[in-house]
């Protein structure tokens, strides 16, 4: 470990979240495809992550404040569920705000294990959080939290909270949402709960608005996609000769989004040209939503028993207790 220095000496971190020639690889292989595509955790280096933050404040974009009035609404709720939790584990932790609204709740948390593939979001999430809970023991997990890692050593033994907000179980597909939730199942242990964000199906206007706000945002977030290619793959990618596209699929129950590209060219990556026809799309996210009822489905499939679920006046979104 050669980064244990800028976050204090409680910290560490494990798994590298990011390896260049992983990159290199996943990027080359999604842009050979017939259907391009690229995965969307690359979205998420420092300029991505601060893009994202933004997207959570956007008029449009409804999850994250209607998530956290729900949580500030049913703190008392959630807390009474879950009493005897010794240890949080969120999965993407990303800025750390939300987890506040819990942790604020709960007497008895001796640590809390933020997880995120941004290491500089991870680590300044963090280092706020140990300021702000001097008693809690924050232990920050670099990882890519899709694939199975390593619990930090000198985890207090008891009973496990995992923490999922911000609908991104909704950006795996149900099948590997099924899949992550039994993982999870497996890491939170005997006794576990798991307080999951689910965003709620509705009408396609509101959903694809959400996905491309009227500021651009969400477009400068996609697009960003192809500037790190650029910064770290040496990728030569003309951001001004391709656009965001959201659209909702009813059929699926999915937001799916791309970056289309406005003509044809070529785009060299290193050694390795790639050719797009006008209108081209690599696909870039998906965002499923669900019914209460179905997520509750996929849940089970996984294990999990169905607790308590918590939605706001609206039925815009959902948190489902899990245990
Ligand atoms: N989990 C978020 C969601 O599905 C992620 C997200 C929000 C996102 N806006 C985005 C991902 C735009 C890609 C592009 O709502």
């Amino acid at each position: 470990m050669d980064d244990q220095s800028g976050a204090g000496s409680s910290h560490l971190w494990i798994e590298p979240g990011h390896d260049i020639a992983q990159f290199r690889a996943a990027v080359v292989a999604g842009l050979a495809r017939a259907d391009k595509a690229l995965p969307c955790k690359y979205f998420y280096d420092e300029i991505g992550s601060r893009l994202f933050e933004q997207i959570c404040t956007l008029a449009e974009y409804y999850p994250t404040r209607t998530e956290l009035a729900i949580l500030d609404d049913r703190a008392e709720d959630i807390a009474a569920a879950v009493a005897g939790t010794v240890s949080v584990i969120e999965f993407g932790s990303g800025a750390g705000h939300k987890v506040r609204r819990i942790l604020d709740h709960l007497a008895g948390v001796q640590a809390y294990l933020p997880v995120d593939i941004s290491r500089e979001a991870l680590l300044a999430a963090a280092a706020r959080l140990d300021d702000d809970y001097p008693r809690l023991a924050v232990m920050p997990v670099w990882a890519d939290f899709t694939k199975p890692f390593a619990l930090p050593d000198g985890l207090p033994p008891g009973p496990r909270l995992g923490f999922f907000p911000g609908s991104t179980i909704g950006n795996f597909s149900p099948a590997e949402a099924s899949e992550f939730l039994a993982a999870s199942r497996a890491v939170l242990g005997a006794g576990g709960h798991f307080l999951v964000g689910v965003d709620l199906v509705k009408d396609a206007r509101v959903l694809e608005a959400a996905y491309d706000d009227a500021l651009g945002v969400t477009a400068r977030f996609n697009l960003n996609l192809l500037a790190r290619i650029n910064r770290e793959l040496h990728g030569g990618f003309d951001l001004g000769r391709f656009r965001h596209v959201a659209r909702y699929d009813r059929a699926d129950q999915c937001v799916r989004m791309w970056l289309e590209s406005l003509v044809e060219q070529t785009v060299r990556i290193g050694e390795t040209a790639f050719r797009f026809r006008r209108g081209e799309r690599i696909h870039t996210e998906n965002s499923y939503k669900y019914t209460i009822e179905n997520f509750q489905v996929v849940a089970a499939q996984a294990g999990w028993h169905p607790t308590a679920c918590w939605t706001d006046p609206a039925r815009l979104f959902s948190i489902h207790l899990l245990g």
